[in-house]
């Protein structure tokens, strides 16, 4: 069911200094800064020719993200992102399956403007696992 991988996400403490290593030092292409006060993220994505890397930083008082960054303040990896083809029927097979969507469990619209679902880290080898639909 799931498809290819949509992107590897990484919460940094310091955007500017992780938007120069993936430039200057990796020699990654890096888009320019997007704020998502819905998600309090702001992000950029670093494209790869098979995936992408997406660069998280905490946006506003209330960021998911800055609880992770508490525990790993050097940043790390935050979730990684699977393709599906239709969200509605891939969550409802987790569920059926005993998997634990977070939130209110209803699709919301995610950084590029397709419905997305995250799903329960400890459900899934310790990894917040990310849904898009392709
Ligand atoms: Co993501």
């Amino acid at each position: 069911m799931i498809g290819r991988l949509n992107h590897v996400a990484i919460a940094v403490p310091d955007l500017d200094a992780a938007i120069r290593t993936y430039k200057n030092v990796l020699g990654g292409t890096v888009s320019d800064k997007m704020d998502e006060p819905d998600h309090g993220v702001t992000v950029v994505f670093v494209e790869l020719p098979n995936t992408k890397i997406e660069l998280l930083h905490p946006l506003g008082d209330k960021s998911p993200i800055q609880a992770f960054l508490d525990k790993n303040p050097s940043g790390g990896m935050h979730h990684v992102c699977y393709e599906v083809d239709d969200i509605m029927v891939a969550r409802d097979r987790m569920v059926d399956e005993g998997a634990r969507v977070l939130g209110d469990g209803e699709p919301r619209i995610g950084a590029h403007g397709k419905p997305v679902l995250f799903l329960h880290p400890k459900d899934f080898c310790g990894t917040l696992v990310e849904l898009e639909q392709a």
